[in-house]
């Protein structure tokens, strides 16, 4: 049977961290075998916020790809590639900025939630507003039916599939409408209870050591109302018990009932919980090693990935160039 598209990709600002993993990573992995895969460096993406960023975009870059072959993205099955290699984007998300809006972009709510964060009233690029137009020709170059996120891009797919509907309209069925595949854990706290997430600084990296993770657990955020021991917890407002759920299935339960009875104390809750993280990620840290021994095959992978992902939006570009006449 023929396979469905995808197309997914992030940000290069860092290491990638336990929210990247749980919300995307892990499930990309998954769907591997289902779909044919693109997976994506948005690099370009970077600088709709962060140009001062821009010496580091190359070497983060290739931190990402080794991230995701540590965490199991196999070059075999999918396509990991680099935007900026793919000049393809660029000329499809010129075409599509003239498809929507400012109105309808300014109404985005990823949008106004970043503006608000960053404090960047007064300083939005023209890029920046037109970032979900960029994300539209990423996912549509390859034709994508779906496409793997968190639900903060929802609004970005949906804007998508609005410009997919404009051109068709304009030109004849060219693009499909993808579809946005929500992962479940799109929303996993950070050590302070917030958000996991880069700018709030209360990540903790994929690849940590078993003492960076230990370090980590031990200022984690739980029930700011259990002071003593044996006061009695609250594990539904507790980080260390999300992670509990999310690493350490099996001991959830039994942790909520003895955080509750007061039984257990939160610092042999932390222990117990590094022990299982740190097998957890064993493999990855293991893989992580790996490929960071092996430069060459690194490059091997992107060259490669950059070359298929290369001859699929040259043809979809054909397709535009022809339906539309021009170009
Ligand atoms: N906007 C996404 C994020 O911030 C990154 C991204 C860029 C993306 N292009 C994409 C995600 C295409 C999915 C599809 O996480």
């Amino acid at each position: 049977m023929h396979k469905k598209t995808i197309l997914s990709g992030n940000r290069p600002t860092g290491l990638l961290h336990w929210g990247n993993y749980t919300g995307a990573l892990e499930n990309w992995v998954k769907l591997q075998d289902d779909y044919k895969c693109f997976f994506m460096v948005a690099d370009w993406h970077v600088l709709t916020t962060a140009l001062d960023k821009v010496p580091e975009i190359k070497q983060n870059s290739r931190e990402m790809i080794i991230d995701w072959l540590a965490a199991g993205l196999d070059p075999d099955k999918s396509v990991l590639f680099i935007q900026s290699e793919i000049k393809e984007h660029a000329e499809l998300y010129l075409i599509f900025s003239m498809m929507i809006s400012m109105g309808r972009l300014e109404r985005n709510p990823t949008f106004k939630e970043q503006i608000r964060d960053l404090k960047m009233q007064g300083e939005i690029s023209y890029g920046h507003l037109g970032y979900p137009v960029l994300q539209a020709a990423d996912i549509l170059a390859y034709k994508a039916d779906a496409v793997p996120v968190g639900e903060d891009q929802l609004p970005h797919i949906e804007l998508t599939r609005e410009i997919a509907r404009r051109y068709n309209h304009h030109f004849g069925k060219v693009f499909p409408e993808p579809e946005g595949l929500v992962t479940k854990f799109s929303r996993f706290p950070g050590t302070d209870g917030k958000r996991m997430s880069k700018s709030l600084g209360n990540t903790i990296a994929l690849c940590a050591s078993e003492d960076e993770i230990r370090k980590s657990l031990k200022t984690t955020f739980t029930d700011p109302d259990r002071l003593k021991l044996t006061d009695p917890g609250n594990p539904d407002i507790c980080a260390i018990y999300s992670y509990y759920q999310k690493f350490a299935q099996d001991d959830a339960e039994l942790t909520a009932q003895e955080c509750r009875s007061a039984a257990r104390g939160c610092v042999a809750c932390k222990n117990q919980l590094a022990d299982s993280v740190v097998e957890y990620f064993a493999d990855i840290r293991e893989r992580r090693i790996y490929y960071e021994g092996k430069p060459a095959l690194v490059d091997e992978i992107v060259e490669h990935g950059n070359t298929q992902a290369r001859e699929a939006a040259a043809l979809t570009l054909a397709t535009v160039r022809e339906s539309m006449g021009i170009g």
